[in-house]
Protein backbone atom coordinates (compact mmCIF):
# COMPACT_ATOMS: atom_id res chain seq x y z
CA UNK A 1 0.00 0.00 0.00
CA UNK A 2 1.78 3.40 -0.89
CA UNK A 3 2.06 5.58 2.49
CA UNK A 4 -0.61 8.34 2.26
CA UNK A 5 1.23 10.38 4.06
CA UNK A 6 4.65 12.04 2.41
CA UNK A 7 4.48 15.70 3.88
CA UNK A 8 5.36 16.77 7.18
CA UNK A 9 5.84 20.43 8.69
CA UNK A 10 8.19 21.33 10.88
CA UNK A 11 7.36 24.85 12.77
CA UNK A 12 10.84 26.10 14.08
CA UNK A 13 10.03 29.46 14.23
CA UNK A 14 10.02 30.04 17.93
CA UNK A 15 12.35 32.53 19.75
CA UNK A 16 13.66 30.04 22.21
CA UNK A 17 13.87 32.67 24.95
CA UNK A 18 14.09 29.90 27.46
CA UNK A 19 17.64 29.08 26.57
CA UNK A 20 18.78 32.99 25.75
CA UNK A 21 21.29 33.79 25.71
CA UNK A 22 22.32 31.09 23.25
CA UNK A 23 19.65 31.65 21.28
CA UNK A 24 20.30 35.14 20.62
CA UNK A 25 22.63 33.47 17.85
CA UNK A 26 21.88 30.04 17.55
CA UNK A 27 18.60 28.90 16.80
CA UNK A 28 17.45 26.44 19.19
CA UNK A 29 16.57 23.82 16.92
CA UNK A 30 20.22 23.75 16.00
CA UNK A 31 21.33 22.65 19.81
CA UNK A 32 22.88 19.94 19.59
CA UNK A 33 21.95 16.87 21.53
CA UNK A 34 25.50 15.39 21.95
CA UNK A 35 26.69 15.82 18.64
CA UNK A 36 23.59 16.11 16.46
CA UNK A 37 21.02 18.92 16.41
CA UNK A 38 17.57 18.45 17.58
CA UNK A 39 16.53 18.95 13.89
CA UNK A 40 18.53 15.97 12.74
CA UNK A 41 16.53 13.59 15.39
CA UNK A 42 13.07 15.44 14.09
CA UNK A 43 14.26 14.61 10.41
CA UNK A 44 15.15 11.30 11.15
CA UNK A 45 12.12 10.22 12.48
CA UNK A 46 10.14 11.48 9.18
CA UNK A 47 12.12 9.49 6.76
CA UNK A 48 11.55 6.75 8.81
CA UNK A 49 7.95 7.02 8.96
CA UNK A 50 8.37 7.62 4.58
CA UNK A 51 7.94 11.15 4.96
CA UNK A 52 9.35 12.57 1.49
CA UNK A 53 8.55 16.29 1.55
CA UNK A 54 9.96 18.33 4.40
CA UNK A 55 8.29 21.89 5.38
CA UNK A 56 10.16 24.24 7.55
CA UNK A 57 8.42 27.06 9.05
CA UNK A 58 11.05 29.26 9.83
CA UNK A 59 11.46 33.14 10.87
CA UNK A 60 13.88 35.71 10.98
CA UNK A 61 17.12 34.76 12.02
CA UNK A 62 17.04 31.03 11.50
CA UNK A 63 19.21 31.12 8.88
CA UNK A 64 22.08 28.60 10.65
CA UNK A 65 18.99 26.14 10.25
CA UNK A 66 19.07 26.57 6.61
CA UNK A 67 22.89 26.04 6.22
CA UNK A 68 22.66 22.85 8.14
CA UNK A 69 20.54 21.44 5.73
CA UNK A 70 23.21 22.44 3.00
CA UNK A 71 25.57 20.70 1.07
CA UNK A 72 29.19 20.71 2.07
CA UNK A 73 31.65 20.22 -0.55
CA UNK A 74 34.77 21.81 0.87
CA UNK A 75 34.32 19.63 4.25
CA UNK A 76 33.77 16.65 2.21
CA UNK A 77 36.54 17.35 0.09
CA UNK A 78 38.54 17.56 3.23
CA UNK A 79 37.51 14.60 5.05
CA UNK A 80 38.23 12.82 1.89
CA UNK A 81 41.68 14.22 1.48
CA UNK A 82 42.16 13.24 5.04
CA UNK A 83 40.78 9.03 4.85
CA UNK A 84 38.12 10.36 7.25
CA UNK A 85 35.23 8.39 5.49
CA UNK A 86 33.61 7.67 9.13
CA UNK A 87 32.86 11.43 9.23
CA UNK A 88 31.81 11.81 5.59
CA UNK A 89 29.60 9.01 6.06
CA UNK A 90 28.16 10.62 8.90
CA UNK A 91 28.15 14.05 6.77
CA UNK A 92 26.46 11.92 4.21
CA UNK A 93 23.58 10.40 5.88
CA UNK A 94 22.47 14.16 6.55
CA UNK A 95 22.33 15.15 3.40
CA UNK A 96 18.71 16.37 1.58
CA UNK A 97 17.67 16.33 -2.18
CA UNK A 98 17.21 19.63 -3.70
CA UNK A 99 14.00 20.26 -3.80
CA UNK A 100 13.08 18.17 -0.48
CA UNK A 101 12.99 20.69 2.03
CA UNK A 102 10.84 23.59 1.80
CA UNK A 103 11.05 26.51 4.15
CA UNK A 104 8.85 29.37 4.54
CA UNK A 105 8.38 32.31 6.76
CA UNK A 106 5.66 33.07 9.61
CA UNK A 107 5.95 36.72 9.72
CA UNK A 108 4.38 37.47 13.04
CA UNK A 109 4.64 35.09 16.12
CA UNK A 110 0.95 33.82 15.68
CA UNK A 111 1.12 30.33 17.98
CA UNK A 112 1.30 27.06 16.22
CA UNK A 113 -2.04 26.72 14.44
CA UNK A 114 -0.61 30.05 12.88
CA UNK A 115 2.64 28.36 11.44
CA UNK A 116 1.13 25.52 10.55
CA UNK A 117 -1.20 27.36 8.25
CA UNK A 118 1.80 29.34 6.88
CA UNK A 119 2.77 25.91 5.10
CA UNK A 120 -0.97 25.55 3.79
CA UNK A 121 0.07 26.06 -0.30
CA UNK A 122 2.30 23.52 -0.14
CA UNK A 123 0.38 21.09 1.50
CA UNK A 124 -2.48 21.50 -0.83
CA UNK A 125 -5.66 18.99 -0.42
CA UNK A 126 -3.29 15.77 1.15
CA UNK A 127 -3.02 14.34 5.04
CA UNK A 128 0.04 15.66 6.44
CA UNK A 129 2.59 15.10 9.71
CA UNK A 130 3.31 17.85 11.78
CA UNK A 131 6.31 17.28 14.18
CA UNK A 132 7.56 19.43 16.68
CA UNK A 133 11.57 18.78 16.73
CA UNK A 134 11.56 20.51 20.97
CA UNK A 135 9.66 16.83 21.33
CA UNK A 136 12.59 14.73 20.80
CA UNK A 137 11.04 10.94 21.07
CA UNK A 138 13.53 7.87 22.25
CA UNK A 139 11.99 4.57 20.89
CA UNK A 140 12.94 1.07 19.34
CA UNK A 141 10.21 2.11 16.25
CA UNK A 142 9.99 5.98 15.81
CA UNK A 143 7.41 7.41 17.17
CA UNK A 144 5.90 8.69 13.70
CA UNK A 145 6.47 5.70 12.31
CA UNK A 146 4.06 3.61 14.84
CA UNK A 147 1.60 6.44 14.55
CA UNK A 148 1.36 5.76 10.95
CA UNK A 149 0.97 2.11 10.95
CA UNK A 150 -1.64 2.98 12.88
CA UNK A 151 -3.16 5.52 11.17
CA UNK A 152 -3.24 3.47 7.87
CA UNK A 153 -6.35 1.59 10.15
CA UNK A 154 -7.93 4.40 11.29
CA UNK A 155 -7.43 7.33 9.07
CA UNK A 156 -9.08 10.95 10.33
CA UNK A 157 -6.70 13.09 12.80
CA UNK A 158 -4.13 11.55 14.87
CA UNK A 159 -2.42 13.04 17.62
CA UNK A 160 0.34 11.62 19.82
CA UNK A 161 -0.50 11.11 23.11
CA UNK A 162 1.20 10.71 26.65
CA UNK A 163 0.00 10.48 30.62
CA UNK A 164 1.34 13.60 32.58
CA UNK A 165 0.90 14.48 35.75
CA UNK A 166 -2.29 16.37 36.29
CA UNK A 167 -0.55 19.23 37.85
CA UNK A 168 1.36 19.47 34.63
CA UNK A 169 -1.56 19.44 32.14
CA UNK A 170 -1.72 23.56 31.95
CA UNK A 171 1.63 23.15 29.70
CA UNK A 172 0.38 21.03 26.99
CA UNK A 173 -3.02 20.51 24.59
CA UNK A 174 -5.38 17.52 26.85
CA UNK A 175 -7.35 15.24 25.62
CA UNK A 176 -10.84 14.18 26.14
CA UNK A 177 -10.79 10.80 24.75
CA UNK A 178 -13.97 9.04 24.94
CA UNK A 179 -12.84 5.46 24.83
CA UNK A 180 -9.66 3.52 25.77
CA UNK A 181 -8.84 1.12 23.24
CA UNK A 182 -5.22 0.37 23.94
CA UNK A 183 -2.55 2.35 22.48
CA UNK A 184 -5.67 3.99 20.47
CA UNK A 185 -8.46 6.39 21.86
CA UNK A 186 -10.69 8.05 20.71
CA UNK A 187 -10.80 11.66 21.52
CA UNK A 188 -14.19 13.80 21.54
CA UNK A 189 -12.22 16.92 22.17
CA UNK A 190 -9.72 18.32 22.86
CA UNK A 191 -8.18 21.73 25.08
CA UNK A 192 -5.14 24.35 24.73
CA UNK A 193 -3.60 24.50 28.10
CA UNK A 194 -6.48 23.97 30.23
CA UNK A 195 -6.05 24.63 34.36
CA UNK A 196 -5.41 21.73 36.17
CA UNK A 197 -8.73 21.52 37.51
CA UNK A 198 -10.14 21.80 34.34
CA UNK A 199 -8.19 19.55 32.40
CA UNK A 200 -10.41 16.76 30.88
CA UNK A 201 -8.03 14.27 31.84
CA UNK A 202 -4.62 13.83 32.16
CA UNK A 203 -3.60 12.59 28.60
CA UNK A 204 -1.19 15.19 26.67
CA UNK A 205 -0.84 15.92 22.95
CA UNK A 206 3.29 15.58 22.11
CA UNK A 207 4.53 17.10 19.44
CA UNK A 208 3.71 14.67 16.46
CA UNK A 209 0.52 14.97 14.38
CA UNK A 210 -1.47 13.67 11.37
CA UNK A 211 -4.17 15.66 9.79
CA UNK A 212 -6.52 15.90 7.30
CA UNK A 213 -6.84 18.80 4.98
CA UNK A 214 -10.44 19.66 6.81
CA UNK A 215 -7.67 20.98 9.65
CA UNK A 216 -5.54 23.39 7.07
CA UNK A 217 -9.00 24.82 6.23
CA UNK A 218 -10.19 25.22 9.91
CA UNK A 219 -7.18 26.95 10.47
CA UNK A 220 -7.97 29.11 7.43
CA UNK A 221 -11.18 30.69 8.89
CA UNK A 222 -9.73 30.93 12.55
CA UNK A 223 -9.32 33.66 14.55
CA UNK A 224 -7.00 34.75 17.48
CA UNK A 225 -7.45 33.19 20.80
CA UNK A 226 -6.89 36.28 23.67
CA UNK A 227 -3.25 35.76 23.67
CA UNK A 228 -3.19 36.37 19.75
CA UNK A 229 -2.46 32.81 18.97
CA UNK A 230 -4.11 30.05 16.45
CA UNK A 231 -3.96 26.80 18.43
CA UNK A 232 -3.53 23.64 16.16
CA UNK A 233 -5.44 21.95 19.22
CA UNK A 234 -8.50 24.41 18.50
CA UNK A 235 -8.41 23.68 15.02
CA UNK A 236 -8.14 19.90 15.59
CA UNK A 237 -11.21 20.33 18.69
CA UNK A 238 -13.28 22.05 15.62
CA UNK A 239 -12.84 19.26 13.03
CA UNK A 240 -14.23 16.56 16.17
CA UNK A 241 -17.12 19.26 16.33
CA UNK A 242 -17.94 18.82 12.88
CA UNK A 243 -17.86 15.30 12.70
CA UNK A 244 -14.28 14.08 12.19
CA UNK A 245 -12.58 11.42 13.72
CA UNK A 246 -9.08 11.91 15.74
CA UNK A 247 -7.35 9.75 17.93
CA UNK A 248 -5.19 10.01 20.56
CA UNK A 249 -1.93 7.28 20.19
CA UNK A 250 -0.16 6.00 22.99
CA UNK A 251 3.37 5.74 21.50
CA UNK A 252 6.20 3.50 22.91
CA UNK A 253 8.82 5.63 23.69
CA UNK A 254 10.66 7.84 25.95
CA UNK A 255 9.62 11.72 25.55
CA UNK A 256 12.49 14.92 26.22
CA UNK A 257 10.98 17.76 26.58
CA UNK A 258 13.94 19.41 24.97
CA UNK A 259 12.08 22.74 24.93
CA UNK A 260 13.06 23.17 28.89
CA UNK A 261 16.30 22.98 30.31
CA UNK A 262 16.28 20.02 32.25
CA UNK A 263 14.45 18.12 29.96
CA UNK A 264 17.38 19.22 27.48
CA UNK A 265 19.93 17.60 30.26
CA UNK A 266 18.26 14.46 30.46
CA UNK A 267 18.13 13.79 26.86
CA UNK A 268 21.54 14.66 26.65
CA UNK A 269 22.32 12.11 29.33
CA UNK A 270 19.73 9.54 27.85
CA UNK A 271 21.43 9.53 24.31
CA UNK A 272 25.05 9.66 25.83
CA UNK A 273 24.28 6.43 27.70
CA UNK A 274 22.73 5.18 24.03
CA UNK A 275 26.07 5.83 22.39
CA UNK A 276 28.54 2.36 22.84
CA UNK A 277 31.24 4.97 22.11
CA UNK A 278 30.19 7.15 25.85
CA UNK A 279 28.69 4.97 27.76
CA UNK A 280 31.58 3.71 30.16
CA UNK A 281 33.05 7.07 30.47
CA UNK A 282 29.89 8.77 31.04
CA UNK A 283 28.16 6.11 33.69
CA UNK A 284 31.37 6.52 35.75
CA UNK A 285 31.23 10.16 35.52
CA UNK A 286 27.57 10.23 36.70
CA UNK A 287 28.24 7.68 39.28
CA UNK A 288 31.25 9.78 40.52
CA UNK A 289 28.87 13.05 40.36
CA UNK A 290 25.97 11.50 42.08
CA UNK A 291 28.52 10.47 45.44
CA UNK A 292 29.95 13.77 45.70
CA UNK A 293 26.90 15.69 45.51
CA UNK A 294 25.38 13.33 47.09
CA UNK A 295 28.40 13.24 50.21
CA UNK A 296 28.43 17.24 49.81
CA UNK A 297 24.22 17.28 50.95
C1 LIG B 1 2.48 22.78 21.78
C2 LIG B 1 0.99 22.53 21.58
C3 LIG B 1 0.42 21.69 22.73
C4 LIG B 1 1.22 20.41 22.87
C5 LIG B 1 2.72 20.73 23.04
C6 LIG B 1 3.54 19.45 23.02
O1 LIG B 1 2.64 23.64 22.90
O2 LIG B 1 0.31 23.78 21.47
O3 LIG B 1 -0.93 21.39 22.47
O4 LIG B 1 0.75 19.67 23.97
O5 LIG B 1 3.18 21.57 21.97
O6 LIG B 1 4.89 19.71 23.27
P1 LIG B 1 4.01 24.42 23.22
O7 LIG B 1 4.85 23.47 24.01
O8 LIG B 1 4.63 24.78 21.91
O9 LIG B 1 3.61 25.62 24.04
Amino acid sequence: MPNTVTKAIFPVAGLGTRFLPATKSVPKEIMTLVDRPLVQYAIDEARAAGIEEFIFVTSRGKSALEDYFDHSPILEQELLRKGRTDLLDALKQTDMESGQIAYIRQHKPMGLGHAVWCARQLIADEPFAVILPDDVIAAEKPCLQQMIEAYEETGGNMVAAMEVPHEKTSSYGVLDAAEDRGSVVSIKDMVEKPKADEAPSNLAVIGRYILSPSVMQNLHEMKEDTGGEIQLTDAIAEDIAAGGNAFGYLFRGQRFDCGSKAGFLQATVAFGLARDDLRDDLMNYLAEMVQANRAAQ
